[in-house]
């Protein structure tokens, strides 16, 4: 991680930067299985995965953040990576976001690029809320014992299960 990035974290709560940089860390342990081009956006994206967090317009972190990595001129792979991190579609559809607002951050013709979706959605949910690592099983009842139920990120995290199991899942398959 650079200096830059950590100024980017630093209006993140102290957890949520333990959080990003333990991601972060993980990737940079996993990113060898990535085409050598992808390997320093995908780490990029994972230490910024949650920048959003510290910088809401919109109020939707994955596209707060990708916006904002857009404006600093980060790579369309890593804006693509953070915009759809860890099922940040299935809480959109929760919060009544239409779905064009991914539009913009959408690629087509980057090889590998959907392993490095699952490597970055993998570190989320291998790593806990303070940077712990955890199991994906272990991850999945934290967020949920985090948000009551009926919260969107409770619904959201429920609807996407499946999603991120998978995800998790070919992640693994692949390193
Ligand atoms: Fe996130």
């Amino acid at each position: 991680m650079n200096e830059a990035m950590d100024e980017l974290l630093s209006p993140l709560t102290k957890s949520r930067r333990a959080h990003s940089i333990a991601v972060g860390r993980r990737m940079e342990r996993v990113a060898g299985v990535l085409p050598a081009e992808l390997r320093d956006d995908a780490v990029a994206a994972a230490y910024l995965h949650d920048v959003g967090y510290g910088h809401s317009v919109l109020g939707f972190h994955p596209i707060d953040g990708a916006r904002l990595l857009r404006s600093l001129n980060y790579s369309s792979v890593v804006c693509h990576l953070v915009a759809f991190h860890t099922a940040a579609e299935v809480e959109a559809e929760v919060r009544g976001l239409a779905a064009a607002v991914f539009d913009e951050f959408r690629l087509t013709g980057v090889p590998c690029l959907e392993v490095a979706d699952d490597l970055l959605w993998w570190s989320d949910l291998s790593t806990g809320p303070n940077g712990e690592a955890f199991t994906v099983d272990e991850r999945l009842s934290e967020i949920l014992s985090r948000y009551e139920p009926g919260s969107i990120v409770h619904t959201a995290i429920t609807r996407a299960e499946p999603r991120l199991r998978a995800a998790a899942q070919r992640a693994s398959g692949s390193m």
